[in-house]
Order: C-alpha cells, then sequence, then structure tokens
C-alpha cells in the first residue's frame, strides 16, 4: 500500500508567470522515504498540496496505488498531512486532538482510545495526553501534530517542513524520532524541506527540486557524489563545492580541462565547461605541484579546518582539511585536484564527464 506515481504534472497559478511546477514525472515506491528538497519556491509545497488533492494539477495525473486519483478530493485519498504551521485545537485536550480525526470517522470509542494510547507511546507523549496544547512546548505540540496523523493509519504520509519551527535540538531529535517511526511503520512517506541536512540524513531517495522542476531523484550519497547537474552540486554540500570554468580541449584518449586548474578529464570538447570538485577531494601541495595562490581565510573547525584560497587568475578554492597545522593566511600554497573526484559539466549544466586520473 502507497506508491505514489506523479505522471508529468504541472501547475500554473492563475495570473502569474512562470509555472510553479513544470513537468514532474516520478515514483515513490511503497513504504519509501523520500524527500523534495530545493531553495524557497521551487514548487515543493505545490508538488505535495497536489498530492494531497489541496491543488489540482494543471496538466498531468497523480496515482497512488495505481489508481488515478487526480480528480479525487482529499478525504479519499487515504493520506495524511502535517504541515509546518499546524493547528490543534486549543480548547481539546492532547488525547482528544490525536483522536480528532477518527471520532469524525466514526470510529469506536474504545478502539481510538487504544490506538491515540498507542501512538502517544511511540512518539513519548503518554504523559501528556490529559494536558491542552498550550500547557507544551513547541516540540511536544509538534509531536502531537504528528500523532494526529499517524493515528489514522493513512496509506501516504505527507509532510511539509513538519520541524521548521522548532529549535536546532528538538528537532534534531524528532528527525530521528520520524525515521525510526518510518521504519516501523513502514509507510510512505513524502517529505519536503528546504534544509539540506534534513534531506540527506533521513531520505532514502532525495528529490532535489529547482525552479518547478526535478533535477535529480536519487538515493542521498549518489546526489552528494555524482550531482546531475551544476545546481544540485552547488545546493548540497556544505562548505559549497568549488567550481572552476575552463573549456575541454582535445587531446586523444581524453582531454584536458582547461581552466583555473588543469586536468586529464573523460568528457566532450566543449567550448564552455564548468569543472567540480568538492572541498575534501582538494589536496595541499607544494605550489609548483599545483594551481598556486593565496590562503585568504582559514577557519579552525575543531575536527577540520576549512582553508580559503585564492588562485592565481581570481577563481576561488575551499580546501577542507583534517586538524593539524595549516598554512597562515597570506601565505602561496598549491591546489590539486584529486582527478577521479571530479565532474565535468556542460554550459547548460548538465553532467558530461569527469577527471581521469
Ligand atoms: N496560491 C498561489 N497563487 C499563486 N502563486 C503561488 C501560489 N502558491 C504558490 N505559488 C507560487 O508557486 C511557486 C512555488 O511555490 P511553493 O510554495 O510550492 O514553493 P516551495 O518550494 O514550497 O517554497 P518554500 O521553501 O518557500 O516553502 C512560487 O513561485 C510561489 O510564489
Ligand atoms: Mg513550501
Amino acid at each position: 500500500m502507497g506508491s505514489v506515481r506523479l505522471d508529468n504534472i504541472a501547475k500554473r497559478f492563475d495570473g502569474t508567470g512562470a509555472a510553479a511546477v513544470d513537468g514532474v514525472s516520478l515514483t515513490i515506491a511503497e513504504g519509501e522515504f523520500a524527500v523534495f528538497v530545493g531553495p524557497s519556491g521551487c514548487g515543493k509545497t505545490t508538488v505535495l498540496r497536489m498530492i494531497a488533492g489541496l491543488e489540482t494539477p494543471t496538466s498531468g495525473r497523480i496515482f497512488i496505488d495505481g489508481r488515478d486519483v487526480t480528480d479525487l478530493p482529499p478525504r479519499d485519498r487515504d493520506i495524511a498531512m502535517v504541515f509546518q504551521n499546524y493547528a490543534l485545537y486549543p480548547h481539546l485536550s492532547v488525547r482528544e486532538n490525536i483522536g480528532f480525526g477518527l471520532r469524525m470517522r466514526r470510529v469506536p470509542a474504545l478502539e481510538i482510545a487504544q490506538r491515540v494510547d498507542r501512538v502517544a507511546d511511540s512518539l513519548g507523549i503518554l504523559e501528556f495526553l490529559d494536558r491542552r496544547p498550550a500547557q507544551l512546548s513547541g516540540g511536544q505540540r509538534q509531536r502531537v501534530a504528528l500523532a494526529r496523523a499517524i493515528v489514522r493509519e493513512p496509506a501516504v504520509f505527507l509532510f511539509d517542513e513538519p520541524l521548521s519551527n522548532l529549535d536546532a535540538q528538538v528537532r534534531a531529535q524528532t528527525r530521528g524520532e520520524l525515521v525510526r517511526l518510518h521504519r516501523r511503520l513502514g509507510t510512505t512517506m513524502i517529505y519536503v524541506t528546504h534544509d539540506q541536512v534534513e534531506a540527506m540524513t533521513m531520505a532514502q531517495r532525495v528529490a532535489v527540486m529547482h525552479k518547478g522542476r526535478v533535477e535529480q531523484l536519487a538515493p542521498p550519497l549518489e546526489v552528494y557524489r555524482t550531482p546531475a547537474t551544476l545546481f544540485v552540486a552547488s545546493f548540497v554540500g556544505s562548505p559549497t563545492i568549488n567550481r572552476f570554468s575552463g573549456r575541454t580541449l582535445g587531446g586523444g584518449a581524453s582531454q584536458l580541462f582547461d581552466g583555473a586548474v588543469q586536468l586529464r578529464v573523460a568528457a566532450p570538447l566543449l567550448e564552455e565547461a564548468t569543472l567540480t570538485v568538492r572541498p575534501e577531494h582538494l589536496d595541499l601541495v607544494a605550489p609548483v605541484h599545483g594551481s598556486a595562490g593565496e590562503v585568504t581565510l582559514v577557519e579552525p573547525l575543531g575536527p577540520e579546518t576549512i582553508l580559503h584560497v585564492r588562485l592565481t587568475g581570481g577563481e576561488e578554492a575551499t580546501l577542507r582539511l583534517p586538524a593539524g597545522p595549516v598554512p597562515t593566511v597570506g601565505s602561496t600554497v598549491g591546489v590539486a585536484v584529486r582527478a577521479p573526484e571530479a565532474l565535468v559539466y556542460d554550459g547548460a549544466g548538465r553532467l558530461v564527464g569527469r577527471g581521469v586520473a
């Protein structure tokens, strides 16, 4: 129960220019935890609201468990949604808040009591059942909102930034609880966030959205290691991935990437190309053995140090180095790229090649 298939869905709001969602096709497997991530305004909430039935697609179809639900109202879709601004009923107890949806569906009182207890127990809020929402902390309230969705036992859960109102610590904790909950329930979960840490740590697969499109749908580490587009490369990872602009020149079996760094690559011939490499895949070498530059900033973070270097020619490089002695600001260093980790993108930002050792 609970696979979700989007078949080329698009959404254009009246009176606005660009499409909010611009042709998204993908399938979320039954029982999968999928996270949609992307910058503000890229269309995440709109996708989720269309799956929920709160918004009608301008074109395209939506299937849940193979059934076309595009024209069905939300209550007939067997989904439960939790928003960032969950509204609890202030005059009802936590117990009544969680059981509210079941009462509306005329589930027998005894069964409601049992289901509410079970869910409250699994979320660690049993002791608050007789309180009112105003007597709870933000994190506890959010768990009540989650419990209210979970108690309905839907085929699909939809979450729209449900943790963004919580402080960092409670947020990390609730993140872990949600992942454990998913493991236990095995229900399909689709989770929207603009927080890449949330996406990377929770998802089985991440859908990275940009301007109404999904640029990549893949497991988190694949997104990190092999971003399909330059946008994905830059959106995921902190510090941000290094980007060097240049071109590729013909050279027999492999080409030469010619830019602020020089490197042999397996890629097409391109007048305009971008080479990317993660900060942990740049090494500090003697200036004659790499691209020379000057250290502009040293950020000791404890377990590691981030080094910023301005290369001859003006491009910036960021290196992630293990803790230990590092060059001081102003010194001249060499920067070398670990070739197999470098990726080549064409002028349209598509992944077309990689470095060769
Ligand atoms: N009801 C609406 N009427 C008109 N335009 C809308 C409406 N809802 C959303 N939009 C527009 O559609 C685009 C996508 O909005 P959406 O809310 O899906 O983005 P989002 O990715 O969820 O962003 P955020 O991270 O800020 O929540 C935005 O440009 C937004 O302004
Ligand atoms: Mg949103």
